[in-house]
């Protein structure tokens, strides 16, 4: 494991008693775990924000009885085959799939395609969970 490195932190006390809250409301153990994450959060921000290497998810549920909805979205995933290294399928029930499309790439291309995805008629709910390959 690496080896950390202890530093302070000064803040106003109403801020601090938010901060408690907010994460004990999330479950964190302790401060410097929330205060990790958050870090870890920022600097993810940051590297989609700066178009860099990025992985990401994109989360989509859609009727596979609509017209060559089907079709067409593995038709996206096909023409984006350097950029989409997985996808999860899952058959709901009768009518409706659940797809996680697992995407590699620069950010603003992996933005890109989950905008193409999201956006095709007849998927009812898509979300894109932007996340790293890893934080040195
Ligand atoms: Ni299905």
């Amino acid at each position: 494991m690496t080896e950390l490195t202890r530093f302070g932190i000064s803040m106003e006390a109403g801020l601090l008693n938010q901060f408690d809250k907010h994460t004990a409301g999330k479950g964190y153990k302790n401060r410097s775990e929330a205060v990790r994450d958050l870090i870890r959060n920022a600097l993810i921000e940051e590297k989609w924000s700066e178009n860099e290497q990025v992985v990401g998810t994109v989360t989509i549920v859609y009727n596979h009885k609509v017209r060559e909805l089907a079709e067409k979205l593995t038709h996206q995933q096909h023409s984006h085959h350097q950029e989409v290294i997985s996808t999860l399928h899952i058959h709901l029930d009768n009518d409706f799939c659940l797809e996680v499309i697992v995407v590699r790439g620069k950010a603003k291309e992996v933005q890109h395609i989950a905008d193409e995805l999201i956006g095709t008629k007849g998927v009812v709910h898509g979300k894109l969970v932007c996340t790293t390959a890893g934080i040195g």
